[in-house]
């Protein structure tokens, strides 16, 4: 990216992620409401924190398919409220058992553990209640995030290859990746674009849902705690599985750049269709770009 335009990406950023955080504050349940707790901890569990990556690639997919403001702000939050679900889940005892994330105490060191159970049992139907008109393809359950977070836990101190790995990864965190570019596409006139432009953002959102997992597990080990706001060198500690543990730092370093390219690739699909306006994915190469160099 130019200078230019990473500064553009970075205002264009900022305000979605602002418009997107007041959009959520006024939707969710007012504070102070009964049942008060649960209200609580699910206000806390999604407001103030996190970079909105699911969001911000709903919005830009939007604009592939030319979706209404609308369309976009419910499947913008129905994806973080399914994302800040499986995180207060992912932080439990019973789970990674982890204390901080998004730099402060996890939902059930705040709140107590039945208290945080149901806040993400709550965050997950309300997100469906959100949604009512767009509905993410199968992201949230067995097939998706939650059965990935399931084969996770059942490979803990276990040696997957690489395909194992890749599906438990594709399923617990490429799911709901996949459903944020798709949700976002599919808000507007879908019905137009062809097969090529479907199949570049489905290979797109493919390649970034892993790709983002392959950054998180290089984080984990390379990054310290004040810097990701979750504690660090969790995985080795845990004994997970991880792209680390498989193909060591520098391999993981360099699919990161393979999936990247391929991601790229993917767009140039997307961009030939003559139903995509000029420009269009531009905002989803820049997301990708923003994955692969993040630093928490
Ligand atoms: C963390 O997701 C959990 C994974 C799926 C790897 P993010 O890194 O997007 O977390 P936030 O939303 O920015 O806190
Ligand atoms: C979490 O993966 C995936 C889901 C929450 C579905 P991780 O356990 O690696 O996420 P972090 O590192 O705690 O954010
Ligand atoms: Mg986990
Ligand atoms: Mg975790
Ligand atoms: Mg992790």
């Amino acid at each position: 990216m130019t200078e230019a335009s990473e500064n553009d990406f970075k205002v264009w950023m900022t305000e979605t992620a602002r418009h997107f955080e007041w959009y959520a504050d006024s939707t969710l349940p007012k504070p102070g409401r009964e049942p008060r707790r649960l209200i609580g901890a699910m206000r806390y569990a999604v407001l103030g924190g996190g970079k909105r990556v699911r969001a911000l690639l709903a919005y830009a997919a939007g604009a592939v398919s030319g979706a209404s403001p609308e369309a976009l702000d419910r499947a913008a939050l129905a994806l973080e409220l399914v994302h800040a679900y499986s995180l207060v889940h992912d932080d439990m005892p019973s789970m990674d058992n982890d204390t901080l994330r998004r730099g402060k105490p996890t939902v059930h060191v705040q709140y107590g553990e039945a208290t945080a159970m149901l806040a993400g049992d709550a965050l997950q139907t309300e997100a469906f209640t959100v949604l009512a008109a767009v509905e993410p393809p199968a992201a949230a359950g067995v097939r998706g995030m939650c059965g990935g977070q399931a084969l996770d836990l059942a490979m803990v101190g276990g040696h997957p290859g690489e395909a194992e790995l890749l599906r438990m990864q594709a399923m617990k965190t490429g799911a709901l990746i996949q459903a944020a570019v798709l949700c976002g596409a599919q808000a507007g006139d879908w019905d137009r674009l062809g097969d090529g432009a479907r199949g570049g953002l489905a290979a797109y959102a493919d390649a970034l849902g892993v790709a983002f997992q392959v950054v998180d597990d290089i984080l984990d080990c390379t990054q310290d705690t004040a810097t990701l706001g979750k504690t660090a060198g969790k995985d080795e500690k845990d004994d997970k599985p991880t792209w680390v543990s498989l193909l060591g730092l520098e391999g993981a370093r360099t699919r990161a750049r393979e999936l990247h390219d391929r991601a790229n690739a993917a767009l140039a699909l997307v961009s030939a269709d003559p139903a995509v306006p000029e420009g269009a994915v531009d905002r989803l190469a820049q997301i990708a770009d923003y994955v692969i160099a993040r630093s928490h």
